[in-house]
């Protein structure tokens, strides 16, 4: 075949990218071994039936045409009430763009404000996507690492001394993936500032908004970053829905405007019934409540049970689908940790490795598995930490 282009192969450059362990569990659990997944981020439950129905009755009623570029206008206007509510401040719906998915609006999001050669800050621990979808963008990306003992709050000091002058761009994501933190309202002041100073982007990515409590806080809302910042939205995690592939950026409508020429070129507008049914979804709030309280019970009780251990130190944690642990006093690298534990205790977790240095220590838990489940891998957790020995280097 002739060459692919040099940005398709870029994405994603080969090698270990610290997933080993995930998908040899996965081999494991094919094969009929009693594995515990805890280092997948996917719902363990379908979707809510309500949105379900809505679904069925949309393409029984014959919803099957091309859609509006930027979503069908019921759609925008119900993100952008969504919008209102998770960034603290008034959006309309010339100001939200729908898309596939969260991820396909960082993409749009990325591709809407770099050029190739143009620099940007991604706040690590950071969602394993992130770098790729800067790569493909032909755009140049530093990571500035939070510190763990600071609760994986950004670094503001570190994030300001690694601004070049080609750098348009900051990425951040509260509630955080992997490490469950929320940004303080005094860190995204902080964030606001510099951004404003430097007449820069701030991406925010905001898909885990509903799963943070009360805590979660938008950059959006702070006075002079609206017309700056460009909010992630999605409904994979809020409403259950990551097989659908729907998500909205939220941005100043001029970009927002010229966002729509990318969906011309690239994916031509949403499946018409799934964004009645998203309508529905929106409007109605289906299963936002339940969700948000199943995690928030699993997180509890996990945290619970893992504070009585001795040598395990919860991070972050806050919000989102997953908890961090800091097993540094138990086994400092965390792909040996979470090898060993694999192995003796049949439980997958994710390296922290696998989201960046700061990282490096920790194992991601995923809340994704029903109680009973998370409850047993908590006892396996014990277990395997009170009679780990680590080897002599
Ligand atoms: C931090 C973060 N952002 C974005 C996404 C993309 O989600 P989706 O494309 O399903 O909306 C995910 C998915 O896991 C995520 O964890």
């Amino acid at each position: 075949m002739p060459s692919p282009s040099s940005r398709l192969q870029n994405i994603i450059p080969s090698g270990k990218d610290g997933w080993e362990v995930h998908f040899e569990a996965w081999k494991r659990k094919e094969a009929g071994q009693p594995i515990i997944m805890l280092s997948v981020g996917d719902h363990d439950f379908d979707t809510p039936s309500e949105t379900v129905e809505a679904c069925v009755r949309e393409v029984r009623a014959g919803h099957h045409h091309y859609t509006q570029l930027p979503g069908i206008p019921a759609l925008r206007a119900a993100m952008a009430k969504i919008s209102t509510r998770c960034t603290g401040i008034a959006t309309t719906a010339n100001e939200v763009i729908a898309a596939p998915g969260g991820q396909a609006a960082l993409y749009a999001a990325v591709q809407g404000t770099l050029d190739k050669g143009d620099h940007a800050i991604v706040v690590g621990p950071y969602y394993a996507t992130y770098p790729g979808t800067f790569r493909a963008a032909g755009a140049d990306f530093t990571v500035v690492e939070s510190k763990a003992e600071a609760g994986f709050q950004p670094d503001i000091a570190g994030i300001e001394a690694a601004v070049r002058p080609n750098t348009k761009v900051i990425l951040i994501n509260s509630p955080n993936n992997p490490t469950g933190a929320i940004y303080t309202n005094e860190s995204l002041e902080a964030l606001a500032k510099l951004c404003i100073k430097l007449d820069l982007w701030l991406l925010s990515d905001e898909v885990y908004w509903t799963l943070g409590g009360n805590l979660h806080a938008s950059p959006r809302a702070i006075p002079g970053m609206a017309e700056r910042t460009l909010v992630i939205n999605s409904m994979s995690k809020s409403h259950g829905m990551t097989g659908w592939r729907i998500g909205w950026l939220t941005g100043p409508a001029e970009i927002i405007r010229l966002l729509i020429d990318l969906n011309l070129v690239s994916t031509y507008g949403l499946p018409d019934f799934v964004s009645r049914a998203a309508v529905e979804a929106l409007e109605n709030d289906y299963g936002v409540e339940a969700i948000a309280h199943l995690y928030a019970a699993r997180r509890k009780m996990i945290l619970e049970t893992i504070r009585g251990l001795n040598h395990v130190t919860v991070r972050g944690s806050e919000g989102g689908m997953y908890v961090m642990l800091d097993v540094r006093a138990v086994e400092p690298n965390s792909e040996t940790f979470a090898w060993a534990f694999l192995d003796a205790e049949q439980v997958s977790v994710t390296p922290g490795a696998a989201f960046g240095e700061a990282a490096e220590g920790h194992i991601r838990i995923s809340l994704c598995q029903p109680d009973d489940v998370l409850r047993e891998a908590a006892t396996r957790l014990k277990r395997f930490v009170a009679s780990y020995k680590r080897k002599a280097a």
